[in-house]
């Protein structure tokens, strides 16, 4: 069995959210997902919907998904990946190359994501 680790903010949680999960859960066996803290959001000028709490929960509650972590800054990845014992790093294939300095570290792959679903996106439909 391989460690997976990806990353997110999975706020508004949608079909998107749920195919990456699972397919980066298949790719291994075990399946980290780091979910970005609202504080981290805000550096990102990101503001969600739902609490960090309440996005950790949805995801932890998956069958795909073993366990959550906190993402609380940029910098913190390599450590994630020392601590967790990742063979893999995931992240769907609007971040392709971005994270290719983590090689030294473990494999990475990009995964192809979903046509026509953000939470961006539904977040301007409900605004109309
Ligand atoms: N993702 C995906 N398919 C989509 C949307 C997201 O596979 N249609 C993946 C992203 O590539 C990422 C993970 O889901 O690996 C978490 O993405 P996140 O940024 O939380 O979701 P988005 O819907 O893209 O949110 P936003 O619109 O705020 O960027």
């Amino acid at each position: 069995m391989k460690r997976v680790i990806t990353y997110g903010t999975f706020d508004l949680f949608h079909i998107g959210h749920l195919n990456i999960l699972k397919r980066a859960k298949a790719l291994g066996g075990y399946l980290v997902v780091a979910v970005s803290t609202d504080e981290f959001n805000l550096i990102k000028n990101k503001i969600c919907t739902y609490p960090y709490r309440d996005r950790a929960a949805i995801v932890e509650a998956l069958e795909y998904v073993d366990k959550v972590i906190p993402e609380n800054n940029w910098e913190q990845k390599v450590d994630d990946i020392k601590n967790n014992d990742i063979d893999i790093f995931v992240m769907g294939n609007d971040w392709t190359d971005k994270f290719d300095f983590l090689k030294e570290h473990c494999e990475v792959v990009y995964l192809p994501i979903t046509d026509g679903i953000s939470t961006t996106e539904i977040k301007n439909k409900l605004k109309k």
